[in-house]
This record gives structure tokens, sequence and C-alpha cells, in this order.
């Protein structure tokens, strides 16, 4: 971690409790999570309790507290994309990959979380690819996505994730 993006980040903001979420957007977007180091130093830089900035990181399912994988699957399981299939979209994805929701495979390739709606009901079961969405979602077409990424990433060299 770069002490120097959290004096940036933070620059003019000091003492200004308010900025909290946008801070915390900030770091994120900067970093890909928020690291603990980062999140006492925004709790310090913005006379913030620490208690208080970890119940805001964790109430938000925007922010990740934990690094993710270089590609996030985000499978929509609301109810417009459940009742069409997302739960087995889940499961298969939680399958293949060898990882449960919040969780990165072990080359770093991958992880898979899942949200309430992705606010494109009418075009589900949707899963977004680090936000890209893909719509009309089916275990074939998902099987096909990570086949994709997996070769897109590794140059053809990784079957096992494309298994
Ligand atoms: S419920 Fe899936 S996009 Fe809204």
């Amino acid at each position: 971690m770069q002490p120097q993006a959290i004096d940036t980040i933070l620059e003019g903001r000091r003492s200004q409790p308010n900025q909290l979420i946008e801070v915390l957007h900030d770091v994120q977007e900067n970093y890909g999570y928020l690291p603990k180091e980062a999140i006492k130093s925004v709790s310090q830089g913005l006379g913030v309790p620490l208690m208080e900035v970890y119940r805001v990181a964790s109430f938000y399912k925007a922010f990740r507290l934990k690094p993710s994988g270089k590609n996030v699957l985000t499978m929509c399981t609301g109810t417009a994309c459940h009742v069409r299939g997302s739960h087995l979209l889940l499961d298969h994805a939680i399958d293949r990959l060898g990882i449960k929701p919040g969780e990165v495979t072990p080359d770093g390739l991958f992880s898979v979380e899942h949200v309430n709606c992705l606010g494109a009901c009418a075009l589900g079961p949707i899963v977004a690819e680090n936000g890209s969405y893909h719509h009309h979602m089916t275990p074939a077409k998902l099987r096909k996505l990570v086949e994709t990424i997996s070769r897109r990433e590794t140059g053809g060299n990784n079957d096992a994730q494309a298994k």
C-alpha cells in the first residue's frame, strides 16, 4: 500500500466526517478494496471512530473489505432474476470456480458476488462481468463466459478454470 495515496485522497477533507462515504469510495477505487491500514487512516484523517468506519464499510454492498479477483462475476439474485433461474447460475459459478460468494480463486483470476438487483430486471437473469452486463444468462452461457475469460487471462494455458 502506498501511504501517499491515502494522503492524497484525504487532502482537503481532513476532519470532515461527512466526507466518509466519498472517501471510502475513493479508497476502494484506488486499491480495489478497503485495506485495514487505509480504514485506520480514514478514521484518523476524518475524525470518525474506527468502529463507525467499519460499520459504514460493511453496511454498503458496494464496499469490499477483502481484495477481489481480477474478474468479478456479479450474479443478480433479485426476485425477477431468481424466478428465471439465477440461483442455478450462482450454484453453477460456485461449482465451476470452487469458490463461494466473496471468495477469490487461488490464481486470483475470479471472484463471485451476488446482489439483490442490477437494475435490468426485464433482461434477467443478469450476470455482470467487471460491471459489463450479460443478459438472459443460462448455465451454458455462464460456462462459456468463464472459459472465455480464463482463456483471455491465461492465453489458453489454464484449462483448470474452464473445466
Ligand atoms: S432482479 Fe435482477 S436485475 Fe433486477
